[in-house]
């Protein structure tokens, strides 16, 4: 195999940084390295389904509670009316082929599903007991329409009224898998799962990317939920325009391992506490062995703060193994989510508990922005909520603005406020003249490339 390595045209300032990253063969370098590397892995299983049950139902869309079904390569499926498949018991899908909604936007707008956690519409809804997905077949949001109209609008904003559908909904799921899907082009979040027990997502991947430089993909998170329990990431290529992979209110026990994420908004906890009075919580949560190349932030857990807002905890969240080139900032904690200013914040903060938090083996370098801040903390300034055993372990994120023009050393650092007891290592309040300081120390990285880029 060929040496891997980052090319970084680095500015003669910075230069020590590119020979400090080194990304290992192991890692794709694209979609098609990414199949090649993590094949469809259950070949027995889909045979077995398969051989038992009867067949031909591929050409309607009405399921039989109990069924297989084949999806064979080279067919395509439009769907142009909301489906509503949440009576599965004992489902199999042999998914090699197509499945794409129209771009229908006002069709859609007005018929889709709806759910109402941020104003969510849906193209069709799964449930049900014992459903797996699994093959080298594409999952199709036919994206490109949806983000050319919506260009310039917000999706939190309370005002917006261009709703867009996610790309798969699943509700009351127990026993699920999706295997080998290539989900791409979703309109809005790709994955939201609601009120389900034991959910797996194994070698998907997942790309929304617009052929059209005024509107890019937005809000194209990987996955979100709500109400899950048991549930597990393994080995997932994302490169889409939002968070890669963030559990909203109500995650217990889950297990992410393996996960490329590029141009990505980072692992995010959260938000949560949005709604007013409402509980919400995340906890037994260990994400480990994550590549994040160009996005925004790294590991991230943001709870809302403002006039009217919940309340919960985030406890027991493992970040491990992170290596990152090119983030804002490489761990984050947002106790003012979501676009509220300083004095908003400490009139409203946030009224969720932090505790138990732990990042450990981080490596890489931040894009600059921040300056020589590779990391920011920021707890609630509330006295009822508790910020706690918040920990940094083998930490040596580093930030291209470290070595300045004049090749003076400038340390990274981590800046953080309202931590009970330390976090294992330096860390500075925001406020503080040296904070203040390195966040000035801005300076900027190349597109974080791998090499060879096939
Ligand atoms: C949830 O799914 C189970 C079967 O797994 C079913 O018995 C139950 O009625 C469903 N609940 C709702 C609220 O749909
Ligand atoms: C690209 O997106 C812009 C919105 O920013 C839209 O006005 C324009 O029509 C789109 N271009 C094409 C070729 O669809
Ligand atoms: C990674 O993301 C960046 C920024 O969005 C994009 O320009 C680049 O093409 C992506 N690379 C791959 C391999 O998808
Ligand atoms: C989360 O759990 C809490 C406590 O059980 C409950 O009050 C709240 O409604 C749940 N949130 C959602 C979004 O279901
Ligand atoms: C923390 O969460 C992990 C993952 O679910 C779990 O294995 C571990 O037992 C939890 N630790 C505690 C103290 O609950
Ligand atoms: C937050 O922590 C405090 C102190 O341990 C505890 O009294 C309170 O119940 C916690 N809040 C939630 C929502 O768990
Ligand atoms: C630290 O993380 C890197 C990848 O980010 C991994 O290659 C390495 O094995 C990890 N170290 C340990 C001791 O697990
Ligand atoms: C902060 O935001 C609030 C609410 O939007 C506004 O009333 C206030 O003037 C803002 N304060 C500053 C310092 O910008
Ligand atoms: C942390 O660093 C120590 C000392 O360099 C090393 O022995 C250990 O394997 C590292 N652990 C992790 C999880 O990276």
């Amino acid at each position: 195999m060929r040496p891997s390595s980052i090319l970084l045209a680095l500015s003669a300032a910075v230069g020590a940084i590119a020979h400090q990253v080194e990304v290992p063969a192991e890692v794709p370098r694209n979609i098609e390295d990414f199949k090649a590397k993590h094949p469809t892995s259950d070949p027995r299983n889909a045979a077995r389904g398969l051989s038992s049950r009867s067949g031909p139902l591929r050409t309607r869309w009405t399921m039989p509670t109990t069924a297989a079904l084949y999806l064979p390569k080279d067919s395509l499926y439009m769907i142009g009316k909301p489906l509503d498949l949440t009576f599965l018991d004992d489902v199999q899908i042999h998914w090699d082929g197509e499945v794409k909604f129209t771009n229908d936007t006002p069709y859609w707008q007005e018929h889709a599903f709806a759910h109402p956690f941020q104003n969510s519409l849906m193209f069709w809804k799964w449930g049900g007991r014992d459903v797996k997905i699994y093959g080298d077949g594409v999952l199709n949001g036919n994206g490109q329409r949806w983000w050319n109209e919506f260009a310039g609008l917000e999706i939190l904003d309370p005002t917006n009224t261009y709703l867009r559908p996610i790309l798969f909904y699943g509700e009351n799921l127990t026993n699920f898998e999706m295997e080998g899907i290539h989900e791409k082009d979703s309109p809005c979040w790709t994955n939201f799962i609601v009120t389900s027990k034991n959910v797996a997502f194994r070698d998907v991947m997942c790309t929304a990317e617009s052929n059209n430089a005024t509107a890019l993909p937005k809000n194209s998170d990987f996955f979100d939920s709500l109400n899950i329990e048991d549930l597990t990431v393994e080995r997932v290529w994302v490169n889409v325009g939002d968070d890669c992979f963030s559990p909203k209110s109500n995650a217990t026990n889950v297990h992410v391992d393996t996960m490329y994420c590029n141009g990505t908004h980072g692992q995010s906890m959260g938000s949560l506490g949005q709604y007013a009075g409402e509980m919400s919580f995340v906890q037994d949560v260990v994400i480990e062995n994550v590549w994040l190349l160009n996005g925004q932030h790294g590991a991230r857990l943001k709870t809302w703060a403002g006039p009217d807002i919940g309340y919960g905890f985030i406890d027991n969240v493992t970040f491990r193994n992170f290596w990152q080139a090119n983030n804002e900032y490489s761990a984050f904690i947002d106790s003012c989510y979501f676009n509220i200013n300083s004095s908003t914040c400490a009139d409203y903060p946030s009224k969720m508990n932090i505790t138990n938090i732990l990042f450990e083996n981080f490596t890489g370098y931040t894009s600059g922005k921040y300056g020589t801040a590779v990391a920011k903390l920021t707890c609630s300034t509330n006295p009822d909520a508790v910020c706690e055993n918040i920990e940094f372990r083998n930490f040596t994120v580093k930030s291209p603005c470290a070595t300045d023009a004049e090749g003076e050393d400038a340390k990274p650092i981590i800046i953080c406020d309202g931590i009970k007891g330390g976090i294992g290592m330096d860390c500075i309040p925001a406020a503080s003249d040296e904070a203040k300081a390195a966040l000035k120390k801005k300076c900027s990285v190349p597109l974080a490339e791998i090499d060879p880029p096939f």
